[in-house]
C-alpha cells in the first residue's frame, strides 16, 4: 500500500480485505462509506480530520469498531437489527442506510471513539503460531520462558491451554472449552510433543483486563459484527482468562524487552512472540527492537536458546516466521489466515 492512500482508498482497500476474510457486511459498509466520503456525506465529516494518520493505524477499522461499540452497548437499535453480534440479521443496503444515519446522528461521540486504536485479541492466531511453538520445543527440548509484545488482554499467552484439531491430528488440552478446528490445511503438520511453559509474561502500552466489562467491550467492538465464530471464541477465552492470575504489563515493547532480554534464562528457551503488532510500533522503536533481538540472539547458547516467533502481514496472507538462536536461521515456517488459523505448514515435520 502506498504511503499516501486517500481515505476512500483506505476504506475500499479494507473492504476488499473484509470480503476476503469472510465479512460481506463490513465489505459493503466500507465500500458505501468510501462513496459517502467522496460525495461529502457524514463519513467525510467524521474521517477527514484523520487524513494524515499513519496508514498502519487502520482508520477504517477504527470507524467500524467505534460504531460497533455503540451498537453492542444497545444504543443503536436500528443498526443492531442488521448486526448478527447484536442478535440481528444481515441485510446489506438497509444496514448501510442505518450505518450512515448513525454516523450523522452520533457524530460527537464517534469523533471521540474513532481516536481509539484498534485493539483486538484474536485467539485464532494461536492456531497460526502453534506450529512455531511446537517446533521450538522440538528443537530446544527446554521449558519456555514466554514473552509476548502487544499482548492486548493476554488471551494468546494462554495458547497452550487451548485445543487444536485438524484432519488427522490434534494437540492441546482435550477438556478446554476453546477448540480451534482445521488448524492445518495441508497434509503437513509440525512435530507434535509436550511443551512446558515455566514463565509467561506479556506487555502492551494499553493492556486490557479480561475481567473488566469495559475492556471486554473494547475487545468485542473490534470483532467484525457478522463473524459470530470469532465472537464466540473471544467470549470463551475472556472467560478463561478472567479466572487466571495472568495480567498483561503496561509497557511499550522496546522499553519492556530492554530489561528482560539482557540476561539469557538459564536452562530455559526464551520465546519472544507477537502477532499483528509490528505495524503499530513506531519506526524508531522497530529499529531498536531489531537491535535488541539480534543482541539477545548473539548471547544465546544451546543451554539458553532464544527464539523469535511472529505472525505478521505478508503478501497475500499472514506469514509466520521463526528464528532460533543458535542454529535455526530466520525463515517463513507457515502462512496463515488473519483471524482463522488456516495454516499452511511449510516447516519441518519431524
Ligand atoms: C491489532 S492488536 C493485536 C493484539 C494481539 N497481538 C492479537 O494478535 O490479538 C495490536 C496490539 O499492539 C499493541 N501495541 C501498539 N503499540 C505497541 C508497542 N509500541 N509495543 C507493544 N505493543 C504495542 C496495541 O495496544 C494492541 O494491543
Amino acid at each position: 500500500m502506498s504511503e499516501h492512500r486517500s481515505i476512500p482508498e483506505l476504506c475500499r482497500f479494507q473492504a476488499d480485505w473484509c470480503e476476503r476474510l469472510g465479512s460481506p457486511l463490513y465489505a459493503h459498509l466500507l465500500r458505501r462509506a468510501a462513496d459517502d466520503f467522496d460525495q461529502g456525506g457524514p463519513v467525510r465529516e467524521l474521517l477527514a480530520p484523520h487524513e494524515h494518520d499513519p496508514k498502519g493505524s487502520a482508520l477504517a477499522l477504527r470507524m467500524m469498531g467505534a460504531v460497533h461499540r455503540l451498537a453492542l452497548q444497545g444504543e443503536l437499535l436500528e443498526l443492531a437489527r442488521f448486526y448478527p453480534s447484536c442478535g440481528g440479521t444481515v441485510a446489506l443496503e438497509p444496514a448501510w442506510n442505518a450505518f450512515r444515519r448513525t454516523i450523522a446522528e452520533q457524530m460527537p461521540v464517534l469523533r471521540e471513539l474513532v481516536l481509539r486504536p484498534v485493539q483486538t485479541n484474536e485467539i485464532g492466531r494461536c492456531g497460526a503460531l502453534l506450529g512455531g511453538f511446537l517446533l521450538i520445543a522440538h528443537r530446544t527440548r527446554l521449558p519456555f520462558r514466554l514473552l509476548e509484545i502487544g499482548a492486548s488482554a493476554g488471551l494468546n499467552l494462554q495458547w497452550d491451554q487451548y485445543r487444536y484439531t485438524w484432519p488427522g491430528g490434534a494437540w492441546g488440552n482435550p477438556h478446554s472449552p476453546i477448540v480451534l478446528n482445521d488448524v492445518f490445511t495441508s497434509d503437513a503438520a509440525p512435530p507434535l510433543g509436550d511443551v512446558t511453559v515455566a514463565e509467561r509474561r506479556g506487555c502492551d502500552p494499553d493492556p486490557l483486563d479480561p475481567s473488566l466489562p469495559e475492556c471486554r467491550l473494547t475487545l468485542r467492538s473490534f470483532v467484525w459484527a457478522d463473524q459470530l465464530e470469532r465472537m464466540r471464541n473471544l467470549e470463551q477465552a475472556m472467560e478463561v482468562a478472567s479466572r487466571s492470575q495472568l495480567r498483561v504489563e503496561r509497557a511499550g515493547a522496546t522499553e519492556w524487552l530492554k530489561s528482560l532480554l539482557v540476561e539469557p534464562a538459564n536452562r530455559m528457551t526464551t520465546v519472544l512472540f507477537h502477532s499483528i503488532v509490528w505495524q503499530y510500533i513506531s519506526r524508531q522503536d522497530r529499529k531498536d527492537l531489531l537491535d535488541l533481538i539480534h543482541e539477545a540472539g548473539s548471547r544465546a547458547t544451546a543451554d539458553s536458546p532464544f527464539a523469535w516467533l511472529r505472525m505478521e502481514p505478508g503478501e497475500k496472507s499472514a506469514e509466520v516466521k521463526l528464528a532460533i538462536f543458535p542454529g535455526f536461521e530466520d525463515r517463513i515456517i507457515a502462512t496463515a489466515g488473519y483471524h482463522r488459523p488456516n495454516t499452511r505448514w511449510l516447516g519441518e515435520t519431524e
